[in-house]
């Protein structure tokens, strides 16, 4: 018996914002930002749009492609750093928006893994016979949390949402190995320093910019690819997949230099490999989610691939999930 994703959505906002857009903003440019991280574009949402609303949107689309009703859900996943509130939690306003009545709803923090992080809770709750139809769904309004004036960060980041739903499985399909990692220590690379317990709002934090995203760009940088190479050989050797065999693995998309490495060191074909971080920079929990539900879209799984999902992100955290499709 496996957990198996049955379908998936994905949401991206109309709005799309170049490196060109972004060269009048800060002091950057076009080919600073396409040669260190790959990104050309990325889709930022207007300000009605919040999390919960890409979420909607996204989670919608994985309902319609599984042909269930929305009532089936029996528990409802969200994985976001930028959620609507403290709380209510962002899964219960999309619980709601779906008008999900019997279910249960909660958010899940991991970052950039939290979509990972989300299918392994899910796979749990189904195998041990918690629930029977999981929606897992991955928001993320990162404009709303970037500093506009901070070249080194608001050139990497976009918004959109996307969706998975799960179910129990008999024939062998589904996840086959994960392996989930996180190491406070390094917690200070990659934060929002302000607006919590430990700081919360006042004018003094307003004024020194605290309530956005902070990051140690090249320390994330080698942790990240140390640990995503990790994660990768750990699930794939698990799995007993051949690399060979491996139909798309698919890394949170951060930066094209990352997994370029990721893709050298596991000596993979450039077709193996999900790229659409030019159009849509990071979206941190959504990353990996919009880039299976844009994969599924076009096509590009049947029955039985081998697919490698392999992340990282705050906490730090980072992890990796090999599936057949
Ligand atoms: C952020 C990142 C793209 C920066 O690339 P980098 O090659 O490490 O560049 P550095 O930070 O060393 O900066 C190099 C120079 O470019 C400058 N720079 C930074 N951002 C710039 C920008 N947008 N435009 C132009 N110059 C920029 C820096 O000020 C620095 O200038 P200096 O040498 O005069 O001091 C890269 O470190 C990265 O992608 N890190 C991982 C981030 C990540 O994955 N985060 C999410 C994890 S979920």
């Amino acid at each position: 018996m496996k957990a198996r994703i049955i379908s998936t959505g994905y949401f991206l906002p109309e709005r799309i914002l170049t490196n060109k857009d972004l060269e009048k903003m800060v002091d950057t440019t076009d080919e600073w930002i396409t040669k260190r991280t790959g990104i050309t574009e990325r889709r930022i949402a207007s300000e009605e749009e919040a999390s919960s609303d890409m979420g909607t949107r996204a989670s919608q689309m994985a309902i319609e492609n599984a042909g269930i009703k929305a009532n089936e859900i029996d528990a409802v996943i969200c994985s976001t750093i930028t959620p609507d509130h403290f709380f209510p939690s962002t899964a219960c306003l999309i619980q709601h928006n779906l008008r999900i009545k019997d279910a249960y709803a909660f958010d899940l923090s991991a970052a950039c893994s939290g979509f990972l992080f989300a299918l392994n809770t899910a796979e749990s709750m189904l195998l041990s016979g918690k629930a029977d139809t999981v929606l897992v769904v991955a928001p993320e309004k990162l404009s709303s949390i970037t500093d506009w004036k901070d070249r080194s960060t608001c050139v990497l980041f976009g918004d959109g949402a996307g969706a998975a739903i799960l179910k129990k499985d008999e024939s062998g399909n589904g996840i086959q190995s994960t392996y989930l990692k996180s190491d406070g220590a390094f917690g200070d690379l990659l934060m929002v320093p302000a607006g919590g317990s430990r700081m919360p709002a006042s004018p003094e934090t307003i004024e020194k910019r605290q309530h956005y995203l902070k990051m140690k760009g090249n320390e994330i940088f080698k942790v990240a690819v140390k640990s995503m190479i990790k994660a990768a050989k750990h699930v794939i050797k698990d799995a007993a997949f051949k690399p060979e065999d491996i139909k798309a693995l698919i890394p949170h998309q951060a930066n094209m230099r990352i997994i370029n490495a990721i893709e050298k060191r596991l000596s993979l074909k450039d077709e193996q490999i999900f790229v659409n971080l030019d159009k849509t920079g990071n979206t941190s929990a959504a990353s990996i989610a919009i880039s299976l539900g844009e994969l599924e879209s076009s096509g590009g799984l049947k029955e039985g691939d081998k697919v490698v999902l392999v992340s990282f992100g705050g906490g730090l955290t980072w992890a990796g999930i090999a599936l057949t499709w």
